[in-house]
């Protein structure tokens, strides 16, 4: 009987190290937000070798590096055929995978693949089924430390083959554990990022999947109503986020299309209120010293990546106008309000009530996109352009007094 019990009381002591582990390992690898570059909102099927290249190049000659963006991340249409033994090859834009991951970490960066459960990626190259653990052997060897592993033809494949719809659900949700239990295998910590559009409120089931982020909607694009539609509908998902799983509104859009310099810096701040990895996806080499501003503006990163991990949330709407709030660490707290429709001009400033910000008296703090300090009171009108934004930081939010 004791010896029993003593046998429990270890296998549970085992188990509950193994939780732990698994649990310290995920934080380890995403303590905050993944921040990086990823190839497909600019680039498309047109990435290559030399382009991933000149990405890495670029990061780090543009300060981005320093500023908090390791991951390179390749997505879709790198594979090529797999051999006699199911081993995947990359096709004739990636003639040396493991040469290219070599020189992504010399610059002192990380580098990052894609694929999917299913037959084939979404742009209809060869993904992982049936193959799940000699590819996640493969892209430990070349030297991945990131998959983006998305959904697509698995739906088609194998979760519409079950008539069931829940029964579809828990298929999907296999698949992703089984890539996650195979990348685990190979020893190489490598960050998961589930792109499953939110599906079956992934945010609630992610983490025990091993997702260290997981896509929340369908793809972004670089128009202003796509970017506020995903971004302010994320309200109320801010207690799934936290260090190692986070939610992702989807890679950013600054810098591309035709957004204004206010869309951009909305869209920016937003996603750092949100706590959202900040995966660049603009044409690096070509990139506009303004947007570079954006991009590098290290007090709105600072935000996204603050160390307590807490997402942001939509404090109070009116009409248009957007205040969202984030808590930060050391008792700081973030501001974002965005004008976010066409009808609201400068002309009718907004008035901002700080009490639904739980907030009274004066709060001073930095707007950080002026870099100037600012002094915010209530009811203080604020003159915001259409799409335009006010972030500001306030180091000690006086609430209740
Ligand atoms: C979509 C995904 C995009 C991109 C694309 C590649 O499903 O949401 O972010 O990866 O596939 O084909």
């Amino acid at each position: 009987m004791h010896l029993r019990f003593s046998l429990a009381a270890v296998v549970v002591a085992v188990l509950c190290a193994g939780q732990l582990n698994a649990q310290t390992g995920a934080a380890k690898i995403a303590a905050t937000p993944p921040m990086g570059w990823n190839s497909w909102n600019y680039f498309a099927d047109r990435v290559d070798d030399k382009g991933v290249r000149a990405a890495a190049d670029q990061l780090v000659a543009t300060g981005m590096k320093d500023a908090g963006y390791v991951y390179v991340n390749i997505d879709d249409t790198w594979e090529g055929e797999r051999d006699a033994q199911g081993v995947i090859h990359s096709n004739a834009k990636f003639p040396d995978m493991k040469a290219l991951t070599d020189y992504v970490h010399s610059k002192g960066l990380k580098i990052g693949l894609y694929s999917g459960p299913g037959n084939k990626t979404c742009a209809g190259y060869p993904a992982s089924l049936g193959h799940e653990e000699q590819d996640a052997k493969t892209y430990a060897e070349w030297g991945f430390d990131y998959l983006k592993y998305d959904l697509c033809s698995f739906i088609p494949d194998v979760m519409q083959k079950e008539p069931d719809h829940a029964k579809q659900m828990k298929i999907m949700i296999a698949a992703y554990d089984k890539m996650h239990k195979a990348l685990v295998a190979t020893g190489r910590p490598i960050v998961l990022s589930m792109c499953q559009y939110g599906w079956d409120s992934v945010w609630e089931w992610g983490p025990s999947v091993g997702g260290n982020l997981w896509r929340t909607t369908g793809d972004i694009s670089p128009e202003w109503d796509r970017i506020a539609v995903i971004g302010f509908g994320q309200a109320g998902l801010e207690k799934y986020a936290g260090p190692g799983h986070w939610n992702d509104p989807d890679m950013l859009e600054v810098g591309n299309g035709k957004l204004t310099l206010a869309e951009n810096r909305s869209h920016f701040s937003l996603w750092a209120i949100l706590a959202a990895p900040l995966l660049a996806g603009n044409d690096l080499p070509n990139m506009k010293p303004e947007i570079k501003a954006i991009l590098t503006n290290k007090d709105v990163i600072a935000i996204d990546q603050d160390a307590l991990g807490k997402q942001g949330t939509r404090a109070y709407a009116e009409g248009e106008v957007e205040v969202w709030t984030r808590h930060l660490s050391g008792g700081a707290l973030a501001i974002c309000v965005i004008n976010a429709g066409s009808d609201r001009y400068s002309t009718h400033p907004f008035h901002l009530n700080l009490a639904k910000l739980g907030l009274t008296g004066e709060q001073a703090g930095k707007d950080l996109w002026t870099g100037k300090a600012v002094k915010l009171t209530n009811e203080m009108p604020l003159e915001l352009a259409s799409h335009d934004v006010l972030l500001v930081r306030v180091e000690k939010p006086g609430m209740g007094k």
